[in-house]
């Protein structure tokens, strides 16, 4: 039998919220969820391992991976900067953010710096308008950010 990409402490979450859910569907996104935060990201590997999980059809849960932004396709670094430059965002100064970010790291939106401390992925609408420009640093949000509001951000991370 072949080796497992997920965890026993995987199992044992999904095993713990699995009952939260009315249908295998429902708890696809949760569980995606604790898969990407488990490994990182979403691989093929993962994706068919969560389908087994919980008895979803493969091509289902390729779907969805790929419909939401928020599942990672490809390794990302330690912390992923999530740059939103949609409207919002973008007439509050996203566009000179995301260039102060990539010219801060060194690396352009969609790449990952080479000690793999850093992601920076360019994104639509992250729901936060109101306090734009926002940029999502892993779990949490960074709102009303200007370029020295970002620098101190990124100084505080361990
Ligand atoms: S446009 Fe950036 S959060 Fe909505």
């Amino acid at each position: 039998m072949s080796k497992k990409a997920l965890s026993e402490a995987f199992y044992k979450a999904l095993t713990r919220i699995r009952p939260r859910y009315p249908t295998n569907q429902a708890a696809l996104l949760p569980a995606l969820h604790l898969a990407q935060k488990e490994n990182g990201w979403i691989s093929d590997e993962i994706m068919d391992e969560v389908a087994a999980a919980i008895d979803i059809p493969p091509p289902v849960v390729r779907e969805v991976v790929t419909f939401y932004t928020m599942y990672n396709l490809k390794p990302v670094g330690k912390y992923h900067l999530q740059v939103c430059t949609n409207i919002s965002c973008a007439l509050m100064g996203a566009e000179e953010l995301l260039e102060h970010c990539e010219k801060k790291l060194g690396i352009c939106a969609g790449e990952t710096t080479r000690d793999n401390r850093y992601t920076i992925t360019e994104m639509e609408c992250l729901g936060a308008c109101g306090t734009a420009p926002v940029v999502q640093i892993n779990d949490d949000y960074h709102e009303n950010l200007n370029n020295e509001r970002l620098d101190g951000v990124l100084a505080e991370l361990p």
